[in-house]
């Protein structure tokens, strides 16, 4: 499963790939709002140290609009995935823009039909939101769940990106259901290392070590 890190904030995406597991990162208009910075100078900012998968949010609610700025997006980095919205103009869209060859990411997905409209329309990615989905007392790793089995029933190459992820739980389930991609906040990517057994069995190794004769 790749691991994408889900921040606008370029000190978290460089931590994460020091960490050697990052694959790509995923940003949306409200992890920008938080840096304070024009989107386009972020996004230039994190192509020039991430070579995956960077996806950009559009703004446009209308096809047109939608592609007039994902002509813009793509000139920033060959790495550049479009991300749109998933509703009739985004399905419109993402069938275009993926004839021209420009990658895309369908967002806001919350049932499995939108996910296999966008698979049919040609969507790279497919991002369902667990999280927001748990927020309703819907298990969200019931939709991936039913994307990974409706999309494996077919021959779509859409990939199941796992988004709106809140906890370590949510990454486990979607190696297991075979996701292929987890777009995780930095918090919970430092989460999946931690075990107080490793800590303790770590402290303990030290200790007895300086009981053993040096030389
Ligand atoms: C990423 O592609 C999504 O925009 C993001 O994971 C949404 O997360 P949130 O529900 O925590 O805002």
């Amino acid at each position: 499963m790749k691991f994408f890190i889900d921040t606008a904030n370029i000190d978290e995406i460089k931590e994460a790939q020091e960490m050697g597991i990052l694959d790509g990162v995923t940003t949306n208009p409200s992890l920008a709002a938080k840096e304070n910075r024009p989107y386009r100078e972020i996004l230039t900012e994190i192509c020039r140290v991430v070579d995956g998968p960077v996806s950009a949010e559009v703004i446009a609610t209308d096809s047109a609009g939608m592609i007039a700025e994902a002509d813009e997006l793509v000139k920033i980095g060959d790495n550049i995935v479009v991300k749109i919205p998933t509703i009739l103009s985004g399905l419109t869209a993402i069938k275009t823009l993926s004839e021209r060859g420009i990658k895309t990411n369908a967002t806001l997905v919350f049932s499995p039909m939108q996910a296999l409209l966008v698979a049919k329309a040609g969507a790279t990615f497919v991002s369902p939101f667990v999280g927001r989905l748990d927020d309703y007392a819907y298990d969200g790793m019931d939709l991936i769940a039913d994307i990974v089995n409706i999309y494996n029933n077919y021959t779509f190459s859409t990939e199941v990106l796992v988004a709106s992820v809140r906890n370590p739980i949510h990454v486990l389930e979607s190696a297991r259901l075979g996701a292929d991609v987890c777009t995780i906040p930095l918090k919970v990517i430092k989460q999946l290392i931690q075990h107080p057994q490793t800590d303790i069995g770590l402290a303990k190794f030290l200790e007895d070590y300086k009981k053993v004769p040096k030389s």
